[in-house]
């Protein structure tokens, strides 16, 4: 019997949505490859002790904490993956870094360009390994897409566009929480905009700058039942997000990009879609059938004009060969088990992809959206990153 790897112990901070999804792909890794650790989540944290406690045991974690921050001073933990709200990031990120560990810290990096330069330069001057919760891009569609582009399928990147609906703040009466909250990071530009953005960086390049719109059209959200303001009648607190946002957006390569994003959908529930039309071929994503791609060629047999559909189920598709039978597909959670393997499989001499570098490259952008939307013009992204 070969010995297990040793223990690479990790610590969760937060115990959220996300927080289920990172423990998810940390159980799930060592079953999809040969790994030289073993991920073990030792400790998981939230600001809620009963409901950090009680995901603790859900997750089938041993110890849980309402201090993050003792969380990062353990000497055994190896790892930090932060889950929380993104107005947290930063600083968690930044405490990480200087107590030696590596990070892994969920989309969006930061709130703004300048903290996210400065969790990249903790990081940088730490010497730990670092990486942002892009996950959609293991989804094995989604990296075929951008393998395919890079092989040439679509010639030349002319056109690329995106939209990212959910029904999310649909109903009026949705309560208030940090997804409403600004300062918290909680716009539907980093939300949901910051997926496609990494995605539009990494399959067709640099982003020089973008025209955009906002709009927020339910201007206040009631308090969670039991605050005590709620308890006093009327409470409601002002919406500092946007609801939705649309973007223009030129590459550095001269190819046009368009994107949408909104949490103002109904019956939309997160539904994207990625599209790349090239000088030589068409490239479609659809998140609703997330184990296909569309795929046509200029020099496809035009009795059969159209578009192909591939099943990226292949053993020679990326991740599929690690899952199940060709045919059995798979699910948003792959992608957290893809990640986990992914940032592991060198450990601790490979560097993580995509790191924080991509964080804040991202983030700019994201800045770029929003000071466009405020001001109603272009806005190049080196105006927010101060670059020549
Ligand atoms: N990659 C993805 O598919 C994906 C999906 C959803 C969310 N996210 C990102 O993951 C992060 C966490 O999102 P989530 O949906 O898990 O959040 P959540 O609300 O479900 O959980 C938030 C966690 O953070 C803790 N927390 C710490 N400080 C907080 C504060 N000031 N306000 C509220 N909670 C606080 C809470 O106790 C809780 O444990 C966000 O950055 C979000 O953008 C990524």
């Amino acid at each position: 019997m070969s010995p297990q790897p040793p223990v690479l112990r990790v610590g969760i901070v937060g115990y959220g949505v996300m927080g289920k999804a990172h423990s998810y792909g940390y159980r799930v890794a060592p079953m999809l490859r040969a790994l030289p650790v073993t991920p073990v989540v030792g400790v998981i944290s939230g600001r809620n002790g009963p409901a950090a406690a009680a995901a603790a045991a859900a997750y089938g974690i041993g110890e849980h904490t309402t201090d993050w921050r003792a969380l990062v001073a353990r000497d055994d933990i190896a790892v930090v993956d932060i889950c929380t709200p993104p107005g947290t990031h930063a600083e968690i990120a930044r405490a990480a870094a200087a107590a030696g560990k590596a990070v892994l810290c969920e989309k969006p990096l930061a709130l703004t360009y300048p903290e996210a330069a400065a969790a990249l330069a903790a990081v940088t001057s730490a010497g730990v390994h670092h990486a942002v919760g892009f996950n959609y891009r293991r989804l094995p569609a989604v990296a075929l897409m951008r393998r395919m582009i890079a092989d040439g399928a679509v010639g030349e990147v002319r056109l690329w566009r995106a939209t990212w609906l959910s029904d999310e703040f649909t109903d009026p009466d949705t309560p208030y929480d940090w997804r409403f909250d600004r300062q918290m990071g909680g716009t539907t530009i980093a939300d949901l905009g910051s997926h496609l953005i990494d995605m539009a960086l990494w399959m067709a390049g640099e982003i020089r700058s973008v025209c955009a719109q906002s709009e927020t059209f339910i201007a206040e959200r009631p308090l969670p039942a039991g605050t005590a303001a709620a308890g006093t009648g009327g409470g409601a607190r002002t919406v500092t997000v946007d609801d939705a946002s649309s973007a223009l957006l030129r590459f550095g390569s001269g190819a046009l990009g368009a994107m949408e994003v909104a949490r103002a959908a109904v019956r939309r529930p997160c539904d994207f879609t990625v599209e790349v039309n090239g000088s030589r071929g068409t490239l479609v994503f659809d998140y609703a059938r997330l184990n296909e791609l569309r795929y046509g060629s200029a020099g496809d047999d035009p009795g059969l004009y159209g578009m192909r559909r591939i099943r990226a189920e292949h053993p020679s598709h990326p991740y599929a060969g690690s899952w199940w039978p060709i045919g059995q597909g798979v699910g948003y959670g792959s992608s957290f088990g893809n990640q986990v393997a992914d940032l592991l499989e060198g450990w601790p001499d490979a560097p993580w992809t995509p790191g924080f570098g991509q964080g804040a490259a991202v983030q700019a952008v994201c800045d770029a959206m929003e000071a466009s939307a405020a001001q109603g013009r272009w806005v190049t992204v080196s105006e927010v990153t101060g670059a020549a």
